[in-house]
C-alpha cells in the first residue's frame, strides 16, 4: 500500500511512468533512500517524503536515471550550429535551453558547439535545468573525468584536461547558467524567458503520457519560433504533440518547431470572459469543484462577426463546443496574448472532456497571470480528475490565499 503510494507520488510530482524503470529499480531506489534517511520502511518513507522537502530530494536522487555524456548524439550538436549559423542567424544572443541538463555535459557541449562555430561567448546564453539539485551542482562545478567524452578522440580546447580530468574553461563559462526546476512545475520559467533552441532529450521516455503532453507544452511557451527542438532516442516528438516537424537534411531526432498558433510572446490583456449557464453545465465536471470560481455576474462580450472571442463565448453557450474552440483557436492565431481566449478555451475543452487541454489553457492563463484565481480553481479541478490530489490540494490552497489577499483575479 505505501509502496503503491510511493509509486503514485512519484508519477504526480515527476511524471514518472514507473513501467519506464521496472519494478526492481523502484524497489532499489526506496530501499537506498529508506538507508539514507534512516528509515524501517516505506511506510515510513512515504510519511517522510511527504512531509520533508529534502527527503523528497533525496528519494528524487535515487530515482532520477542521470546518465549523460559530452556531444551526445553528436549530429545534432552539428544543427544547432548549422541552426545558429543559417536560420538563427540573426538571433543574437542566441538561447539555448538544455532541459534536462542532469550533471550539465549537455549544456557545456552546446555552448562548447556554438563557439567552435565563430560565435562570441557574448552571442549565446545556454541554461540548462533539472529536477535533481545534486546533479545541477555538478553542473555548475563544470568538473568531470575523461570518460565523460565518451571515446570522443579530441578534447575540445574548451576544456582543460589535467590527466584524467577535465575542467570547463573560463571563455566557456560565461553565458551559461544552471538552475533546479521541474519540468511539470507551472512556474517553471520566468514570464520573459523565451528561447531558440531546446534540448529536451531522455527525458520524455521516462514520462507517461500525460506529463509528456504537459512537457512539452510547458516548452512550446517558451519557444521563440521557428525553432530547433533536439530529443532523444525513441522520442518522437510529431505523435505527441502539434508543430513539430523532422528537421530536413539533420537528425532524425531534430525537429522544427513552427505552429499555426503561437503561445510565444505571451502578455496578460484585461478582459475577463463570462462563463456562461450552457458551458458552465457543459463543463461541470470540472467546473462543479470551483463553483464560486466562475464570474456569473461578469458582463458577457457582445457577440461580433469581427470578434472570434464574442462568437466563441456565444458558440459555447449553445453548446457548440467544436465551433466554440475553433474560434478561440481563431482568436489566438490573431492575438496570441489574448488571456481571456486560452481561459475561454480551458473551459471549452473541458466541457469537450479532454482535461489535458483544458489543464494546459488554464496553465497558460496562469502563466500569463499567476493571481487567476479561477484558472487556478480549474485547474486544480483538472489534475485532481487526472489523477494527482496532491497538486490539486496545493492549487486550491494557493487560489484560497489569492482570495483571501484579495488580489487580482
Ligand atoms: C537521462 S538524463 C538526460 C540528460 C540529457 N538531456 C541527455 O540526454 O544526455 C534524464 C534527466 O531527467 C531529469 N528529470 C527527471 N524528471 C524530471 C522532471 N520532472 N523535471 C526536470 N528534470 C527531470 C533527471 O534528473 C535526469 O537528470
Amino acid at each position: 500500500m505505501s509502496r503503491a503510494s510511493l509509486v503514485a507520488l512519484l508519477r504526480e510530482r515527476l511524471g514518472l511512468d514507473p513501467g519506464s524503470l521496472g519494478e526492481r529499480v523502484l524497489d532499489q531506489a526506496f530501499e537506498e533512500a529508506r538507508r539514507n534517511l534512516g528509515l524501517a520502511d516505506d511506510a515510513a518513507l512515504l510519511a517522510r517524503v511527504l512531509l520533508d522537502p529534502l527527503a523528497f530530494r533525496e528519494l528524487v536522487a535515487r530515482i532520477v536515471v542521470p546518465e549523460t555524456w559530452f556531444f551526445r548524439a553528436a549530429e545534432q550538436f552539428a544543427d544547432l550550429a548549422r541552426f545558429a549559423l543559417g536560420e538563427a542567424r540573426a538571433r543574437r544572443p542566441l538561447r539555448v535551453l538544455s532541459l534536462p541538463c542532469a550533471s550539465g555535459e549537455e549544456a557545456w557541449s552546446a555552448a562548447i558547439t556554438l563557439l567552435d562555430a565563430g560565435l562570441a561567448p557574448g552571442d549565446f546564453e545556454v541554461l540548462g535545468i533539472d529536477v535533481a539539485p545534486a546533479l545541477v551542482a555538478r553542473a555548475e562545478r563544470g568538473e568531470y573525468l575523461l570518460q565523460a567524452l565518451r571515446g570522443r578522440e579530441a578534447v575540445p580546447v574548451w576544456l582543460e584536461r589535467e590527466g584524467d580530468r577535465l575542467t570547463v574553461a573560463g571563455a566557456a563559462r560565461r553565458g551559461v547558467r544552471f538552475r533546479v526546476g521541474n519540468v511539470l512545475d507551472p512556474l517553471l520559467f520566468g514570464s520573459g524567458e523565451r528561447f531558440d533552441v531546446v534540448f529536451c532529450r531522455n527525458l520524455l521516455i521516462y514520462l507517461t503520457a500525460e506529463a509528456r503532453q504537459r512537457t512539452l507544452a510547458a516548452i512550446a511557451t517558451v519557444l521563440e519560433p521557428p525553432a530547433l527542438v533536439l530529443a532523444g532516442q525513441a522520442e518522437v516528438l510529431p505523435t505527441m504533440a502539434p508543430g513539430f516537424v523532422p528537421l530536413a537534411h539533420g537528425s532524425p531526432l531534430s525537429y522544427r518547431y513552427a505552429p499555426a498558433v503561437e503561445y510565444a510572446a505571451l502578455a496578460p490583456p484585461p478582459a475577463v470572459v463570462a462563463l456562461t449557464p450552457r458551458l458552465r453545465q457543459r463543463a461541470a465536471p470540472v467546473a462543479a469543484a470551483s463553483s464560486a470560481a466562475a464570474p456569473a455576474s461578469a458582463p458577457a462580450a457582445t457577440p461580433s462577426a469581427d470578434d472570434p472571442l464574442a462568437e466563441a463565448q456565444r458558440l459555447a453557450d449553445r453548446g457548440e463546443l467544436e465551433l466554440a474552440r475553433k474560434a478561440c483557436l481563431e482568436r489566438l492565431a490573431r492575438e496570441a496574448q489574448d488571456r481571456a481566449a486560452l481561459y475561454l478555451l480551458g473551459l471549452v475543452e473541458s466541457g469537450r472532456g479532454d482535461l489535458v487541454a483544458a489543464e494546459t489553457a488554464f496553465a497558460r492563463v496562469l502563466y500569463l497571470d499567476p493571481h487567476h484565481v479561477e484558472a487556478l480553481e480549474h485547474r486544480a479541478a483538472c489534475a485532481e480528475r487526472l489523477g494527482r490530489p496532491l497538486e490539486a490540494s496545493q492549487l486550491r490552497a494557493r487560489a484560497a490565499r489569492q482570495r483571501k489577499s484579495g488580489g487580482p483575479s
